[in-house]
């Protein structure tokens, strides 16, 4: 069978990416195989993101550009997939150069709508699921380094946080049978893979119920552990209202499982995380950090902070730097807060910090930041860690690069190794985003 050709092009977060291996994997049974070359396509999908207004900006230029390949080539079909499908059906099928337009939940349905489109038709399937989970289909990881790969392990999410779209264009939260899981996990590790990250919205609200008993996140988390003590274990994302402690000794007991948590704040100031709906306060989150270090005294933290939520004073953002300082996060994803249409905070609040302020408070944020993960990279120099080698460096192809346990970057010379192989490297000295070192062997 010769297999026709499928440019595929992913934005947002790493759900979406997952998902993208998923739907390649779909498209590999419908007779399509991915390209690099996007003039070679046949179709071209982008999933999309709607987190954020320049994430949705971002693919509407995309969209612009696509055109004139369709105008040199009229057999070509465009379809969007992912959460701006699912939040904005109405507006992308008036868009002419979209023939297809498939929500989140139905990848499923694509071989279908793709025949609808080579009949000229426009075709749309955005229906939400209450269980879609993709449980067994074997995602094709078209874009790997053979080395670390995801595994969604639930989707959707119930937590609607006010400024949040989430919650609408993914749907409700379902976790995946286990069983499945630790198969994914285990043939992984047979191809060569030697790290998996365990992907879920809200990782922590994981739930396998049977009529044999369940299956909470540290029970998933421990289960594959077990799978074998050379694979290391990471997981994303964890709200803190769900971070348990029975988690966090899961954790500590095994080697493999990475130490290092993602554990978005948003906000330092109590009054704005209530109106951001995140159900803690400022002292509840600092209680969960403390819980963190006393399990896991060197785990790394990182963290989401969003800056200039609707209503937020100078003091509100003072409280989010002394947050900051106070857990003194390794590293952090900072946005400028961005109104998305129907969510709760567009409904009932208004966006009222001008976005100067917002771009200066953010900046301030990010220059926090900087400090904030140099002086946790300074305090790693002299100290000798295993590395798991992920490729070359970015910058020369005579080092090698990798991350340790904490999540950090590190960077070494050597010619003996190769992705996959685990490496005792000794940090000789450091930037804000990278360690750099020596193997020691
Ligand atoms: N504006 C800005 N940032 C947002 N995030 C989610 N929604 C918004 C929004 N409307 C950020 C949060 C979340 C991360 C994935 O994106 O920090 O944790
Ligand atoms: Fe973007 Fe959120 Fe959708 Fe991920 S789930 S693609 S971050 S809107």
């Amino acid at each position: 069978m010769s297999f026709k050709k499928l440019y595929i092009e992913t934005f947002g977060c790493q759900m979406n990416f997952s998902d993208s291996e998923i739907v390649v994997s779909i498209m590999n049974d419908t007779g399509y195989e991915v390209t690099g070359k996007v003039q070679e396509a046949d179709i071209i999908f982008i999933n999309t993101c709607s987190v954020r207004e320049n994430a949705e900006q971002r693919v509407w230029n995309k969209l612009r550009e696509l055109k004139s390949l369709k105008k040199k080539n009229p057999g070509l079909r465009i379809g969007i997939l992912g959460c701006m499908a699912e939040r904005l059906k109405k507006k992308m099928f008036e868009e002419e150069a979209v023939d297809l337009i498939a929500g989140p939940d139905s990848y499923r349905s694509l071989p279908g709508l793709i025949s609808a489109t080579l009949q000229g038709q426009k075709a749309v399937n955005v229906l939400l699921s209450t269980q879609e989970t993709y449980a067994e289909i074997d995602p094709v990881r078209y874009d790997s380094n053979g080395v670390t790969a995801f595994i969604s392990v639930m989707r959707g999410c119930e937590k609607f946080c006010a400024y949040c779209v989430v919650p609408f264009t993914r749907g409700r939260e379902r976790s995946r049978d286990p069983a499945t899981i630790i198969d994914e996990a285990g043939k992984l590790f047979e191809k060569g893979y030697r790290e998996v990250t365990l992907l879920g919205q809200n990782v922590n609200s994981y739930k396998w119920v049977t009529e044999n008993g369940s299956v909470n996140f540290a029970g998933l988390l421990e289960m594959v552990a077990m799978v074998n003590p050379g694979l290391r274990i990471r997981f994303a994302t964890s709200h803190p209202m769900d971070l348990s402690d029975e988690l966090l000794k899961t954790m500590s007991g095994h080697n493999n499982i990475c130490k290092s948590i993602h554990l978005p704040v948003q906000s330092g100031s109590s009054r704005i995380l209530e109106l951001m709906n995140r159900n803690y306060t400022r002292e509840w989150y600092m209680a969960r950090i403390e819980a963190i270090r006393k399990f896991m005294p060197d785990c790394t933290i990182s963290t989401d902070i969003i800056a200039g939520f609707c209503s937020e004073t100078e003091e509100d953002h003072r409280q989010t730097l002394s947050l900051m300082e106070w857990v003194g996060y390794n590293y952090a994803f900072m946005f400028k807060y961005s109104e998305r249409s129907n969510t709760i905070a567009a409904r009932k609040y208004r966006d009222d910090i001008p976005d100067e302020v917002k771009g200066k408070r953010l900046h301030e944020i990010i220059d926090k930041q900087r400090k904030l993960s140099y002086a946790s990279n300074k305090k790693d120099v002299g100290k000798t860690f295993e590395v798991l080698v992920e490729g070359f460096s970015r910058k020369s192809k005579h080092h090698l690069s990798g991350r340790n346990t904490h999540n950090k970057v590190i960077v070494f010379p050597g010619k003996d190794y190769k992705p996959g192989d685990y490496v005792h490297v000794k940090v000789t000295d450091c930037t804000s985003a990278t360690l750099i070192g020596e193997a020691v062997e």
